[in-house]
């Protein structure tokens, strides 16, 4: 049976064994995943016996994605422009191959809810690694202009100096923030800990709003957008679902069917 599994901290929580293990299912693959603590400290090590153990793949969550990306032997070259990898993957030559999958996941549920990128204004909140693991997808499905707005501002110029290559983005702080947007990305971290991030309401009304968080019932973020009347108000939910469809294919050839696991998982959060 191949062994593939999950790398993060915490982890214990991660669905990610469950929407594998339903892919696996529903293809008739016979695979087994499991969920990995690590440390910064032994991060390299542990992903070093997992492919020396005869592991075939590894999914990479916070915070490692970025040290994932410096331990690759070979990247794609959307990982290369993320500067992250979420999916390692061991080919035939013993090499470590890496891949970032949250983009396309992203790009996939926005299309799966009827919301378009072509020539879309989007306001990204947030500037960190959920931030840095879409944008390059943005581009490639042809967004018109990607707006950063970060708490800290500097951050948000780094990034924004790191993709200017790839296309139209600018920075702006939460108070230069008008009218509407055709899409508002929160990829701040502020849901975790029940915030929203700082930004006048006026700017959502008619925007379609996405949280890349998810959790049981709706985010902070998700409930505040539709209170203020945005065009709507997802949860990444669905992107988790197609970002992990994207791994299953790359290690096993076979796009699994997302829509009725995606369904499932949400009717496992309402009861
Ligand atoms: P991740 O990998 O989830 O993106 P990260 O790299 O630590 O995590 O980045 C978290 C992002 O959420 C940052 O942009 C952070 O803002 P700062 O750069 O100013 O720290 C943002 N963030 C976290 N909590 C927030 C809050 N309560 N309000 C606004 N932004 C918040």
């Amino acid at each position: 049976m191949d062994v593939y599994g999950v790398v993060g901290n915490p982890i214990n929580h991660s669905k990610s064994p469950k929407i594998h293990l339903l892919f696996g299912q529903q293809v008739n693959h016979d695979i087994y995943y499991q969920r990995i603590s690590a440390t910064d400290e032994n991060f390299v090590g542990t992903i070093e016996r997992f492919f020396t153990e005869g592991g075939k793949g590894l999914n990479i969550t916070v915070p490692f994605k970025e040290k994932a990306f410096q331990l690759a032997d070979s990247l794609s070259n959307n990982a290369q422009s993320c500067g992250s990898v979420n999916t390692l993957t061991f080919s035939e030559d013993g090499r470590i191959h890496g891949e970032s999958t949250d983009g396309i996941g992203l790009s996939k549920d926005l299309e799966n809810n009827q919301v378009s990128l072509e020539n879309a204004e989007v306001l990204i909140l947030g500037a960190g690694g959920a931030t840095r693991g879409i944008v390059p997808t943005l581009f490639a499905s042809s967004v018109g202009s990607i707006i950063l707005c970060n708490r800290t501002m500097a951050k948000a110029e780094l990034l924004q100096e790191e993709f200017l290559p790839y296309g139209e983005i600018t920075c702006l702080a939460s108070e230069q923030l008008s009218g509407r947007f055709d899409l508002i990305i929160n990829a701040t971290s502020a849901s975790l800990s029940g915030e929203i991030p700082d930004m006048p309401d006026t700017i959502i009304p008619g925007s379609v709003c996405y949280d890349l968080a998810y959790t049981y019932g709706e985010t902070p973020f998700q409930r505040w957008a539709k209170q203020n009347n945005s065009a709507k108000s997802l949860q990444g939910w669905g992107m988790l679902v197609e970002q992990a469809a994207e791994s299953f294919y790359i290690w096993r050839g076979v796009r699994p069917k997302t829509e009725e696991i995606i369904q499932r998982l949400q009717a496992e959060l309402e009861n």
